[in-house]
């Protein structure tokens, strides 16, 4: 049991590499809140795992709601890490974007990453813990049609340099993981011909699967990585090491 009798939040938990990543922190001996915005997906997952999980229906795009899911989790497990996870995607040329298009994706992507951590810190301040920011491949490097996206979790990535710097006296460690492709429902949208294309550019020649990330973030939350922070885990099959 790699992270026996811890409580764990994860955000976005109802559906995806979330998910994948209730269920393996459970499976590993914690107690885990599942915050998401889908209730549905959210209670159905809480059923399964059969006490050892509680949804918490929570949007990251609002303080209010981040406080009052923290104050849940104190109470129902404690909170000893965070796998700050919640996000959304939004495809467009930068032209074509209206205001309410970039600021949505901002919202959640960056402003919610800040929000949840904020209150995991302030959670973690006399205990210590692991905050784990889920940015992506396209926050270290750019592409065409994802200008909010791309920037938001740029941000993600020098945001988790610094609160890792805040949080090293107190025992908190911060790091990010940027997955590649992962096949989840972010992806069900796209087009199939340009899903084709971007599998192509994964060196290992597939896509990866939620498990392959949740077990990443398994890893950065456990005390496994007790000498790791501030640093970024790339989990994209050879996505970003280059042309072959
Ligand atoms: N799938 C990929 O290829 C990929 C690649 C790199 C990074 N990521 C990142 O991984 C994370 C998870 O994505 P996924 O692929 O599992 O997507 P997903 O759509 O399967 O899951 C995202 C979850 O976030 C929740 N969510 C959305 N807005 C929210 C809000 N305001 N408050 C709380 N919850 C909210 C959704 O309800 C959903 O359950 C995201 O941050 C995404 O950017 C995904």
């Amino acid at each position: 049991m790699r992270v026996a009798d811890k409580g764990m939040i994860v955000t976005g938990g109802a559906s995806g590499i979330g998910a994948a990543t209730v269920e393996r922190l459970v499976a590993e001996g914690a107690r885990v809140v599942i915050a998401d915005m889908n209730d549905s997906l959210g209670h159905s997952l809480e059923r399964k795992l059969e006490g050892r999980a509680r949804f918490v229906q929570t949007d990251v795009s609002r303080t209010d709601s981040v406080d009052a899911m923290f104050r849940e989790a104190e109470a129902f497990c404690g909170v000893d890490g965070v796998f700050n996870n919640a996000g959304i995607g939004h495809q467009a040329p930068a032209t074509d974007y209206t205001d309410e298009d970039w600021l949505r994706v901002i919202e959640i992507n960056l402003n919610g990453v800040f929000r949840v951590a904020r209150a995991a810190m302030r959670a973690m301040a006399s205990s210590g813990g692991s905050i784990v920011n889920c940015a992506s491949i396209l926050g270290h490097v750019g592409q065409s049609q994802t200008a909010a996206y791309t920037a938001a979790k740029g941000g993600v990535l020098n945001l988790t340099k610094t609160l890792a710097l805040e949080g090293a006296a107190a025992g908190i460690r911060v790091n990010s993981l940027s997955p590649g492709y992962i096949a989840t429902p972010l992806l069900e949208n796209l087009d199939p011909q340009l899903l084709e294309f971007l599998t192509s550019l994964h060196p290992v020649g597939r896509l990866g699967s939620s498990q392959e990330i949740a077990n990443a973030a398994l890893f950065l939350l456990s005390d496994e990585a007790s000498f790791i922070t501030g640093t970024d885990l790339l989990v994209d099959g050879g996505f970003t090491a280059g042309k072959s």
